[in-house]
């Protein structure tokens, strides 16, 4: 009696295991398709670089807080976030408040003190180094909730581009955004009817942040083959980005770091390195017109002598799974890799301890970007987006 019994408890127990085992590789096999392991699958040998890139900007940039059952899934990700609750005034009778409900995170409209509308944080634009922009499902459209939340400044503002004296819940996130800002989404086919003129997209097939595979390209292959020939140490099935071509290690990043101007053949999201952008004609030169600090690093940096005469590209600069925070005098160290400090005739009066401790604010001042900039609340005023400029030249307005 006893035996039966416990040979039946053990079959309990190994269903109970087939199931679990089946399931959780159903959930690790990718959306992407079979060509793709995942980020989890890297960590196993890339520890070091796994551990320290979940905290970077790349890996934040971008959180889909719902699980596909339609409730807050990862609400932990936004308490994390720290998010002040306030309210943003557009005029005496219009404001929106933001406001705790059940655990979640919701920007509520209010016109002449009546509640119209409540929409509820359901994605995570940006890692907050800047900026936070918020969405929320509408069906299955994704939209833009009407407020930005600025870390440095510690202000909610108007959406950039946004009426100034209206709150806006009207604007759709569409494809474009997802490819720079995220790994992947599914797109819902336009219906013939045309009856979603707007894109619509799959929910819950997003995959947050931009994972180790969109700089490097699918790496099933990659992962099998180090996992059957352990004693293996030289890298196999993966294209190695120090031996692409410069333009092609440029383009890598360009794809999201060039602005709207470039486009990829078909979806950026296919994109994998040793591919090339198609470039369009006048942005290969500079021509005097500065392109706009926001987004337009490839360009800038392209204008520059350290490029053209120096070819230093984004990673003589940038150490890209680093989460650590890095300060002006550790980029300075980077500048002085080809450049010498004491080659100033005309800032004899600097200390040289100084001026090799900061070549950046000299060389690549922070400038405002003239296409984005954010509304404050009870304000026409708008705090400008100030972003480094990557075009490395003598500013000479800077000095005295
Ligand atoms: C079973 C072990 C294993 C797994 C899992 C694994 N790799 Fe690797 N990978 C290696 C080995 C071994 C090398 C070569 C030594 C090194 O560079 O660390 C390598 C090297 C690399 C390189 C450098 C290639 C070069 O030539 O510069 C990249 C990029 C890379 N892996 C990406 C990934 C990504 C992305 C994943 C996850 C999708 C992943 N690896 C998962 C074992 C693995
Ligand atoms: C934003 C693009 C980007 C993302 C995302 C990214 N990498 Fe890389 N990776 C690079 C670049 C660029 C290099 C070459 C860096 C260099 O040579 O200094 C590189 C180099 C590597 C190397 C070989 C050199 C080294 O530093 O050991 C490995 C291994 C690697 N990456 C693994 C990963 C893994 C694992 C992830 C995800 C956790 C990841 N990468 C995410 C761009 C990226
Ligand atoms: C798939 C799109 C994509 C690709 C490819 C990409 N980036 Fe980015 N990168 C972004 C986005 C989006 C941000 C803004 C992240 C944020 O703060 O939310 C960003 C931020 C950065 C930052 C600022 C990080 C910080 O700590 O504030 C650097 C530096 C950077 N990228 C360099 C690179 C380099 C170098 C490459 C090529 C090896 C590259 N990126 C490839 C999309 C991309
Ligand atoms: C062509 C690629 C691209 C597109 C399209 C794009 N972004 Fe970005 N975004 C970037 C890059 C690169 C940065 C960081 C550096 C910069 O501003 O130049 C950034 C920065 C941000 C930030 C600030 C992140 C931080 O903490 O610093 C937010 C928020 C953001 N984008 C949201 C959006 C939204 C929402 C959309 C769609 C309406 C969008 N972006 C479209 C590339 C893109
Ligand atoms: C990969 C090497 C390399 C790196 C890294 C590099 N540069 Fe350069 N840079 C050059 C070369 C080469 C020139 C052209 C020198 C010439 O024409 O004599 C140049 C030119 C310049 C000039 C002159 C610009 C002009 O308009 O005449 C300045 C200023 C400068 N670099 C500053 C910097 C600063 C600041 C950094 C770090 C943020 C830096 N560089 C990083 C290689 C580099
Ligand atoms: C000569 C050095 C150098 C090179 C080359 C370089 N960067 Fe930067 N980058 C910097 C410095 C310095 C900062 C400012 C960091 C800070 O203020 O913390 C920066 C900041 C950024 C930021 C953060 C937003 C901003 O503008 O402040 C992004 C995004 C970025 N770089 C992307 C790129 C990309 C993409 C490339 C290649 C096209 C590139 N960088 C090439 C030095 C460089
Ligand atoms: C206080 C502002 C300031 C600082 C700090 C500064 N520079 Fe300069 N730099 C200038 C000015 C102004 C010029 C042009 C006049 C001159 O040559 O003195 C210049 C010229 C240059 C040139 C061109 C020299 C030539 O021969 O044409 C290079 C390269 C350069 N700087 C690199 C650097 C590097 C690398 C650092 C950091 C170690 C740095 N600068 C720090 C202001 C600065």
């Amino acid at each position: 009696m006893r035996q039966r019994r416990f040979v039946l408890l053990l079959f309990v127990l190994t269903t109970v295991l087939i199931v679990i085992v089946q399931c959780t590789q159903i959930q690790s096999s990718d959306p992407r398709g079979v060509a793709y392991a995942g980020s989890t699958a890297c960590v196993k040998c890339h520890q070091d670089l796994s551990s320290n890139f979940a905290h970077n900007a790349h890996f934040r940039t971008s959180r889909d807080l719902l699980a596909d059952s339609g409730t807050v899934r990862d609400g932990k990700y936004l308490d994390s976030l720290a998010l002040p609750v306030s309210e943003f005034i557009f005029n005496p009778g219009t404001r929106v408040g933001i406001e705790k409900r059940n655990g979640s995170l919701y920007q509520v409209a209010y016109v002449n003190g009546r509640e119209v509308k409540a929409e509820r944080t359901e994605v995570v634009f940006g890692s907050g180094n800047r900026a936070f922009t918020f969405g929320f499902w509408y069906g299955d459209q994704m939209m833009q909730m009407p407020l930005n939340y600025l870390s440095r400044a510690h202000q909610w503002v108007n959406s950039p581009g946004f009426p100034d004296d209206q709150i806006y819940f009207g604007r759709p996130i569409i494809a474009r955004c997802l490819e720079c800002h995220s790994s992947y989404i599914e797109q819902k086919p336009q219906q013939p009817d045309g009856l979603n003129a707007e894109e619509q997209f799959v929910k819950g097939s997003m995959i947050s942040g931009i994972d180790c595979e969109r700089c490097h390209g699918p790496a099933a292959e990659h992962v099998e083959f180090h996992l059957d020939n352990p004693e293996e140490k030289r890298p196999s099935h993966m294209i190695s980005y120090k031996d692409l071509p410069l333009s092609r290690r440029l383009d890598m990043c360009g794809l999201c770091h060039s602005g709207t101007e470039v486009q990829a053949n078909g979806s950026k999201f296919a994109f994998e390195p040793g591919d090339t952008l198609n470039h369009i004609p006048q942005f290969n030169t500079f021509n005097g017109g500065e392109p706009d600090v926001h987004g337009n690093q490839m360009q800038l940096l392209k204008a520059s002598p350290c490029f053209i005469v120096g070819k230093a590209d984004c990673i003589s600069c940038h150490d890209i799974h680093d989460d650590k925070p890095k300060n002006i005098a550790l980029y300075s160290n980077k500048c002085m890799t080809c450049h010498e400090a004491d080659n100033h005739p005309k800032l004899k009066g600097l200390a040289q301890a100084v001026l090799k401790q900061n070549c950046i604010d000299c060389h690549m001042p922070e400038k405002s970007s003239n296409v984005i900039g954010f509304q404050k609340s009870d304000s026409k005023e708008k705090i400008p987006y100030q972003l480094r400029t990557h075009r490395i030249a003598i500013y000479n307005d800077l000095v005295k």
